[in-house]
């Protein structure tokens, strides 16, 4: 028996949200924008474009596509500063052991990911290798909640999507994998992701013994 298991980075296998939020308050503040927790909350998931835009519109701003395109590239500076100094301590509870389990059982896993980032991320966390696939925000057109990220994971496995299962802990996520005909598993509060097939508070509520009966149905 063959199922995909497809893994958003960001909030699920590590925690990136502090440096995205520290990264992003330096913009803010350099505009006068106060920019809260959160608002950061609401930002998980959404893609970069998407985040400026909302940050300018909750701070009354507009500005010019050349300041745009600039504070863009001034906040993925900063953020790459942060990502730079990570290492495998930052990996979430066991999502070594889950990915383990799903390696043993020989399943294909895949990332689905909206970051630019997820390759040096997944590098600096020494989790590349755990990868049958990596698509990422380099490889889409559409952002999620647009399931298009995590229909060319399956693809590149070769599992039908219907026979995915995804781990996401944002709200735009869940949409995305629900909306591509995939079991959706929340990681995070049933308040927030209600919406999903399954919803854990973190990876040490999934047991090895969900995973396959997860793999066999
Ligand atoms: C998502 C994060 O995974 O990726 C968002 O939850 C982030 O906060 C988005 O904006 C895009 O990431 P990046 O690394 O390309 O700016
Ligand atoms: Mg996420």
């Amino acid at each position: 028996n063959k199922k995909g298991f497809i893994f958003d980075l960001d909030g699920v296998i590590v925690d990136t949200a502090k440096y995205h939020f520290l990264a992003w308050q330096q913009l803010a503040k350099g505009l006068d924008i106060n920019f809260t927790e959160e608002e950061n909350e609401q930002l998980k998931g959404v893609s970069r474009v998407r985040s400026l835009e909302k940050i300018l519109a909750w701070g009354n701003k507009t500005i010019s596509q050349d300041l745009f395109n600039e504070l863009m590239s001034k906040k993925n500076e900063e953020y790459l500063s942060y990502i730079a100094e990570m290492d495998e301590s930052e990996i979430l509870p066991d999502v070594p052991r889950v990915l383990n389990t799903l390696k043993a059982q020989n399943q294909p896993i895949s990332l689905g990911s909206a970051s630019k980032n997820a390759r040096i991320i997944l590098d600096r966390v020494h989790l590349k290798s755990s990868f049958d696939a990596i698509v990422d925000g380099n490889d889409v057109t559409k952002a999620k909640p647009d399931p298009e990220v995590f229909l060319i994971a399956a693809k590149e496995i070769n599992i039908k999507p219907e026979d995915c299962i995804v781990f996401e802990d944002s709200v735009a996520g869940v949409t995305a994998a629900n909306a591509a005909n995939m079991i959706s598993i929340g990681i995070g509060s049933k308040d927030v992701l209600g919406h999903a097939t399954y919803v854990f508070n973190d990876f040490t509520e999934i047991s090895d013994d969900f995973i396959k009966s997860l793999i066999e149905n």
